[in-house]
């Protein structure tokens, strides 16, 4: 791991940080982990493609994660892309719960890994590493598995769950 950041933070460019970062159209997905036949999910935003040689993503999940705990220990997780139709699922994964968050959720294993039918996208990982983020752990992943249906995404702005539009082209 590289060592941790240092320094406190400016409570008013905290503040003005995190209303800056809400104005950011981001992507949802529910990352997901498998230990003991049980499945885990949390929502997440905060990743992104990496590398394409090899093929790796990063996410950064708070230290406080019981994804991210189970995650350092099976070494494996998946990242189902939310359409724009699963604002549902991107509300109850970002409860806290274990297990129960799955309750009623359709799931199968892939990549061994809970996959969830229906997401707009799937990506499953092996760990790579793991690099301090602050409260963050980066998880960064070895992409084993990668499938894409092309539905519209959800995204995540202003707090608010939305899907893009395409502006009309301009001539000239
Ligand atoms: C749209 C959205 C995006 C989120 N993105 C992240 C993220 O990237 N990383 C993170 O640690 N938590 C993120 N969260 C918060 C977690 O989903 C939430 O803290 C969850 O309860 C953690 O569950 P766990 O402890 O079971 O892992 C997000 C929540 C929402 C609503």
């Amino acid at each position: 791991m590289t060592g941790p950041a240092r320094g406190g933070a400016d409570p008013g460019v905290a503040a003005a940080f995190r209303e800056t970062m809400a104005a950011v159209c981001a992507p949802v997905a529910v990352m997901t982990g498998l230990e003991g036949g049980l499945p885990h999910g949390t929502t997440v935003s905060a990743f992104a493609s990496l590398s394409m040689n090899p093929p790796m993503v990063l996410v950064a999940l708070d230290r406080t994660s019981e994804l991210l705990a189970l995650v350092r220990r099976t070494r494996r997780f998946g990242l189902n892309l939310l359409g724009a139709g699963q604002a549902g699922l991107a509300r109850r994964f970002a409860a806290k719960g274990g297990a129960a968050k799955f309750a009623g959720v359709a799931w199968e294993p892939h990549a061994g890994v809970p996959r969830i039918p229906g997401s707009a996208g799937f990506v499953g990982c092996t760990v790579a590493g793991l690099a301090h983020g602050g409260d963050h752990l980066i998880v960064l992943g070895n992409v084993v598995a990668a499938e894409t249906t092309g539905d519209a995404p959800l995204v995540y702005h202003r707090r608010t769950f939305g899907t893009p539009a395409a502006l009309p082209e301009v001539s000239g």
